[in-house]
């Protein structure tokens, strides 16, 4: 698996399998073994996916050592706060039970982000956490937070699709070599997407199935992408992706199709609302 380095010098596994919605009173437990078998070596789960404990028994039985498996998961806004962020990482490492975080993130950046910021710093200077980023951080609302961060993201991971490119996000990105993670890089299966004339063209040539060229083009661009398929053969072959390269041509072809829209705007009215009272995560 090729894996991309961090701003703080750690390694990522360029492909991740994510739980988002995955039910985990079981289901996740299932997935995330049939994950490390079809070859994943990361894992995208979140404190809000209520799925954490699954995740980490996974990890625990499936006999790979744990340092060969990175593992990402989320605070919650419940937990924002220096103090309350204490509590949420202490919670997430809790019920993952598998000793430390590769990375954690601010999963919806309201309310006292460089309150929860901070004490993410400092688990991360005593190795609970190996690295810390962010999540659905705009332009606008990165530019009110990042700057003052001592510790710049490693990652922000957002929406991102060939349909939806982030260049102004990324252009910013840049300054702090913070990579970005793509949720919904398939266009969560966007038929629009999937048998767009430029990507078919494509999987003509190379053989390889509409998700497999975007899923190339994403890593050749630099992202960390996080597909999600709950069928067998597409969550293997979303993996095999490195047999192929796109020219340069191709790429640009592809950035071509960016319309600047995607499903979720961050700096939307009521998002934060909508957000803070979706659930409560409790001990
Ligand atoms: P399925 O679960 O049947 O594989 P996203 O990761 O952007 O949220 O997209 C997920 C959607 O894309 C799911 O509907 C999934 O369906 C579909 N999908 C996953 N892998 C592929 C692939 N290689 N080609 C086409 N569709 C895919």
């Amino acid at each position: 698996m090729m894996r991309f380095t961090l701003n703080d010098g750690n390694t990522i596994p360029a492909i991740g399998f994510g739980v988002f919605m995955i039910p985990g009173d079981g289901p996740t437990y299932d997935a995330v073994l049939a994950a490390l078998k079809a070859g994943y070596r990361h894992i995208d789960t979140a404190a809000a996916y209520f799925n954490e404990e699954d995740v980490g028994r996974a990890i625990r039985d499936s006999g790979i050592p744990r340092e060969e498996i990175f593992v990402t998961s989320k605070l919650w806004l419940q937990d924002h706060g220096y103090e309350q962020a204490k509590v949420g990482i202490a919670r997430s490492l809790r019920k993952l039970d598998i000793g430390y975080i590769d990375l954690y993130l601010i999963h919806q950046p309201y309310g006292d982000v460089p309150g929860a910021w901070k004490a993410m710093e400092e688990a991360k200077a005593e190795g609970k956490l190996k690295s810390i980023g962010v999540s659905n951080m705009s332009p606008a609302i990165w530019k009110k937070f990042v700057p003052g961060f001592e510790t710049k993201p490693a990652v922000n991971q957002v929406e991102f699709n060939p349909l939806y490119q982030e260049k102004e996000i990324r252009a910013l990105m840049v300054e702090t070599n913070t990579l970005l993670e793509a949720w919904y890089p398939l266009g969560h299966g966007d038929a629009s997407l999937l048998s767009n004339p430029t990507i078919q063209a494509l999987v003509d040539k190379y053989g390889k199935n509409a998700g497999q060229i975007i899923l190339r083009f994403e890593v050749q661009d630099g992202v960390i992408t996080l597909p999600k398929s709950t069928n067998p053969e597409r969550i293997r072959t979303n993996l095999d992706i490195f047999d192929f390269e796109l020219t340069g041509d191709e790429m640009n072809k592809i950035r071509a199709m960016d319309t600047g829209k995607g499903s979720h705007d961050p700096d939307a009215p009521g998002v934060e609302q909508m957000l803070r009272g979706a659930f409560v995560i409790e001990d």
